[in-house]
Formats: structure tokens, sequence, C-alpha cells
């Protein structure tokens, strides 16, 4: 997810460059891995852009002094091809200054388009996706002569989401833009015009706006606003006024990042699986650059993460080991290192971790990788230690997490080791191609199952409001859903600094029932009765014997599981899902629960006491 800013005015100055940068600033919480601005002129095109903070950049520009202008582009990154630099920093020029190019989103088709203009002689300065579409955007202008007219040409080539900014030296009044599943909002001003990724781009300048959909292309001057359809046909979009303040706008109108990102979810799931088949349906996995010879001969996988990303490899565990029949072990990245594990180059380490950054993982990837194991990283944030100190990585694409308290980076971090576990199954041949696509098919409709779940947190939060006075509180689960249970009592302690704990629900006969007293809080995961059976009757009649010593239970169970509803105090229902892909339903009850409880103690759900958002020291 990336921040991008569009602006046109009246005048020949440096308030391009103020809206732009200004802009920036406010939607630094959609990427800050590096940033960059284009400037169009009378005497054409002038770029400025740099790895780094978005101070990076500003320094950059203070001291480059650059020329007044008529219209900006600015772009703050979150990548997702090519490490933070400042070759690969946005904007992107295409033919030799002819265009520039701001980009959100991600150009499945890049590779093929990238190499049919290697092929045409074009030299291409960065390893981006963004790229190919600023040089055939110039291809585009040298033959229509229009930027509205070349733009459509180049939109009818990508796959994938994307917002596109351009702007061209012949034509420094105009900025055109496109968007196809990535969001861009229209600012009109007095005589100025601003487009952005969300209102926070401009919101400081005019409350009155244009909402853009789905594949359409605006044309924007200082005087006009015109927008058409992919097929060139004029589209009227409905205007809206902003009624959110400036610092709302930042998290999207939501209250807090937290919530901004529980909400954000379901994209953060669809946009990890984007681009992951290929023309013929075969799952592929194009970054990660491991031998497949290496792949077929692992006998052992390792996850090493800590956290919820810890969690996260639990999950994975159960989903890797029956598709891939490796086994397939967790450990917290902390004690890895110093319990003499068993690893050799049969070994294949899986490191997850949101921020690549976390020291207790990075030194547990050092180990293995000094033991001759094969490492992926599988990461949310591109260009950070882990992956670059890795064999390969498959990244995650849940945008940066500005909470603390991990969310949508934890349910991605799920779907990148479903996603690991197919290719492996694959590779290998423990399960068919229509097997794979049948499971695909399945993760291809869960965003819509999370948004559905999410759709639904007021009586959860309702829930929460009324247990705001609550001491202990415990969390079963059982197969998938104990890693979700852990994950549940993680984020109750994170936020509302409650004390809870997970449990396996099989082990509450060996001591922890002795836990359960009248009025305790136990949450339960219950597993779906289609799946293992035995195992939904087990959880039943735990949930039957902490009734039975006056513990009030809330239970989170697959929508038709009508038994559930007799044995337990409150049932939150989720969408059916097959059995492995559950944690994606069942955790953001439990996130909603916490922060929901924790807003009620009037904690700081974005910063919660203590924590950090990197650990980067062990
Ligand atoms: C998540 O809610 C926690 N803040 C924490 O457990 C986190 O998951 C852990 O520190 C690992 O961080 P990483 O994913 O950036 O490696």
């Amino acid at each position: 997810m990336c921040g991008i800013v569009g602006y046109v005015g009246p005048s020949l100055d440096s308030r391009p460059m103020d809206v732009a940068v200004g802009g920036l600033r406010r939607l630094q919480y959609r990427g800050y891995d590096s940033a960059g601005v284009a400037l169009a002129t009378p005497a054409g095109l002038h770029v400025v852009k740099r790895a780094g903070k978005l101070e990076i950049l500003e320094a950059a520009l203070f001291e480059a002094s650059p020329p007044p202008a008529t219209a900006a582009l600015g772009h703050t990154r979150w990548a997702t091809h090519g490490a933070p630099t400042d070759a690969n920093a946005h904007p992107h020029i295409g033919g030799q200054g002819r265009c520039a190019i701001v980009h959100n989103g991600i150009i499945e088709n890049h590779a093929v388009l990238r190499q049919e203009l290697a092929d045409q002689g074009v030299v291409f300065a960065s390893d981006t996706d963004t790229e190919v579409a600023a040089h055939l955007l110039a291809a585009a202008l040298e033959q229509t002569g229009d930027l509205t007219a070349a733009m459509l040409r180049t939109v009818a080539r990508l796959e994938g989401a994307f917002t596109l900014l351009a702007v061209a030296d012949d034509v420094p009044s105009t900025v055109v833009g496109a968007r196809r599943s990535s969001p861009l909002v229209v600012g009109l001003g007095d005589g100025e015009n601003f487009l952005g990724s969300d209102v926070a781009a401009f919101i400081e300048h005019t409350r009155q706006a244009l909402e853009l959909g789905e594949d359409q292309v605006v044309t924007m001057t200082p005087q006009s606003v015109k927008v058409v359809d992919f097929a060139g046909q004029e589209v009227h979009p409905r205007p809206f006024t902003v009624d959110w303040d400036a610092n709302a706008a930042v998290k999207g109108g939501f209250p807090t990042f937290m919530n901004k990102e529980i909400h954000d979810q379901p994209d953060a799931i669809a946009k990890t699986l984007l681009g992951r088949v290929d023309q013929a349906g075969r799952l592929q996995l194009d970054e990660l650059r491991i031998d497949e010879a290496v792949l077929r001969r692992v006998d052992k996988i390792v996850v090493v993460a800590c956290g919820t990303a810890a969690y996260a490899g639990h999950v994975a565990k159960y989903a890797i080991e029956h598709w891939c029949r490796i086994p397939t072990e967790v450990e917290l990245a902390h004690e890895f290192r110093y319990r003499d594990p068993v690893v050799d180059e049969k070994t294949l380490v899986v490191a997850i971790s949101q921020s690549g950054e976390t020291m207790d993982t990075i030194m547990a990837v050092r180990h293995a990788r000094d033991q001759g194991a094969k490492v992926i990283a599988v990461v949310n944030t591109m260009g950070s230690t882990i992956p670059r100190e890795a064999d390969a990585a498959l990244y995650t694409h849940a945008g940066p997490e500005i909470a603390v308290a991990s969310t949508k980076a934890f349910l991605a971090q799920i779907t990148a080791t479903y996603l690991l576990g197919l290719y492996l199954a694959q590779l290998r041949g423990t399960l068919f191609a229509d097997e794979v696509r049948a499971v695909l098919a399945e993760l291809e409709a869960i965003p819509d199952k999370v948004g559905d779940v999410i759709a639904g947190e007021d009586r959860i939060r309702h829930l929460a409001r009324s247990m705001a006075d609550i001491g202990s509180v415990l969390f079963l689960g059982r197969h998938v859903g104990y890693p979700v249970a852990l994950e549940g009592a993680l984020k109750l302690k994170e936020l509302a600094y409650i004390h809870a704990e997970g449990f396996a629900a099989g082990e509450l006969k060996h001591g922890p029932i002795a836990l359960i007293e009248p009025g305790r809080v136990v949450f339960v995961v219950v597993p779906s009765p289609r799946g293992r059976d035995q195992l939904h009757a087990k959880v039943l009649s735990n949930i039957s014997e902490i009734n039975a010593r006056g513990a009030r239970t809330v239970v989170i169970a697959e929508e038709g599981d009508v038994e559930v509803a007799g044995v337990a105090g409150e049932v939150v229902y989720v969408p059916q899902t097959p059995t492995l892909l559950a944690p994606l339903v069942t955790t953001p009850p439990l996130q909603i629960f916490a922060c929901e409880l924790a807003t009620a103690k009037g904690l700081d759900v974005d910063q919660p006491r203590n924590l950090a958002k990197s650990v980067t020291v062990e």
C-alpha cells in the first residue's frame, strides 16, 4: 500500500511541490520506505526521489531547490517489487523524461511486459513493476500525442490492482490518473484540483471530493476534471463532502490505526493472494528463488518466529503437514538457536516476521543458515534484514501495520504460509493440481468472509463493553483453533493489559480446569463439525465442563453449528470455511473484542504500554 498525491494549479510557483510534500506527510502511514515527487514545469519534468523516510526527500528537495511548477505528483512507498532504494522509489520516468508515473498496487503481469519492452530496446533503471507502466505510457504518448488516450492504452495492457498518476512534459498543467482495485479520490479546489490515495492527501486544502469508480481515468487541469471509463466513455463520479478532521483522515476515518487495520484485513488477504497463479492455473511464487530440486529433498520444516508471527507458524504447521506430509516444527526464534537444534541441508527454515527486523528471528535465521539449512522469509516489509539474509522471500502484502499489536499482518502471514504449503504440495505432488486449485478457490473467497465477520463487529464490541471489568481470561482452541486461542490471549494481554492464557482445549483437564470458577470468562474456538467430528464433540464437552463450574463462555463457532448454542453462554458465529482455513475467520472476533475492551478501559490501542512495534534487540 503506498500513498500518492497529484496536484495541478493556476500558476507557476512552489505550491505544487508544497501540496505534494504536505500530502505525503499525511499519507506516510500508507508507506514510508522511500518517497519522491515529480514537478511539471514549462521546461519539462523535474523528479526528486530518495530511499528512506520523507524527511530525507525533503532535505534533498531543499538542497536541489527545484524550479517552480504548475503540477506535481508525490509518492510515499511501501515496497512490493524492488527493495527500497533511490532507483526503485517513485516517480518512475518513461521515454527519457517524456512522462513520469506514480503507482499504488501490484501489476501482476509486469514480468511479461518488462521482457516485451526490453526486447524493444527499453533499458530499465529500476526493479519495480511500476517502471513497466511508465515506459508503456511513454510509448503510447508517442502514438497518440495525448496523455489521456495514452493512459487508456496503458491500462488496457495491465493486469492486477493499480492506481496510476501521470504527468507529461508537453502538458505541464495536466495530471491524469487511473484506478483499478486500488483507491483514488479527487479533491476539488478553486482554480486548482487534487488527487490522492485517500482524502488525507488534500483535506487541508479542500473537503469537496469526487469518488472515482473501478476502471476509470480522470484528466485534471486547474479548471476541469473529466472522467471516462476504460472504454473512453464519459462518466460522472459521485461528489461528496469530507466530514473527517485532518487527523481522522490519516486513519481513513477510523478512530485508531488498530480499528483501521482490523478493517483492512480482507484487503490484506486479497493482496497477499494477488498474482500467485499463472496462466495455466498453477500456483507460482515468483519471488521464491530456491531450486525446486532442493525443495523436493526437504525432509523437515522448522518455522522460527516470535509472538503473533509464531502463532501464524502454528497454523501453518497444521496446513503444511496435512498438504505436504513434511514434518513441521514451530520454534520460538529465541529458543531455537539455544536448544542446539538438529538442522541440516535438508531442513527448510521458514522465518515469519511482519517487520523483518526482529533480532531474535534474525539470529535464528543466521544460525539455521550456518547449519546448512535453506531459509524462506515470510515478511511484510520489503528491504528489511530477514528477507535480505534469507535464501528466498515470500512477501505478505498487508501494507504498513502501524498499530503495535499485529492484526492484518497476522492474517496475511497465515495466508502466505498456506500459499507456501500449497506450493510445496504442488511441487512434491502430495496434492493434485485440482486439489491445489480447490484450496486456492476457497482462499479467494476468504476476504469476503472476513468482511462478513467484521461487519458483525457491533455485537462483539457490545459484549466487550459488558465485560470491561473482567479479570483473567482463558482462551481454548483445538487443532487450528489452538493457535487462534493463543493469539486471542496475546491480543487481550497487549491491548487491555488483562492476564489471559491460551490453551489447547484437550489440555483443560490436565490442570487448567483448576482455574475455572464462577464468573470466569472463557473464550472457546470451536472446530467445525464438518471437519474431524470427534474434535467438535470433545470441545463441546469441554464447554459443558466449564459451564458446570460457573464459567461464562464466549464461543466462536461456524454458522450452522446449532449444537453449540445449547451449551455456550454467548456464541459468535463466523462463516463456514474449510477446516484448515478457519483461523482467518475465527481470529477477527477476538481482535475486535480485545480492541473494544481496551478502548472501554480508556487505553491506547495503537501504542500499548511497554511494547515496541519491532523488537530489534535480543
Ligand atoms: C504482535 O501483536 C506483537 N506486537 C508481537 O508479538 C510481534 O508479533 C512479534 O514481536 C514479532 O514481530 P515481527 O512479526 O515483526 O517479527
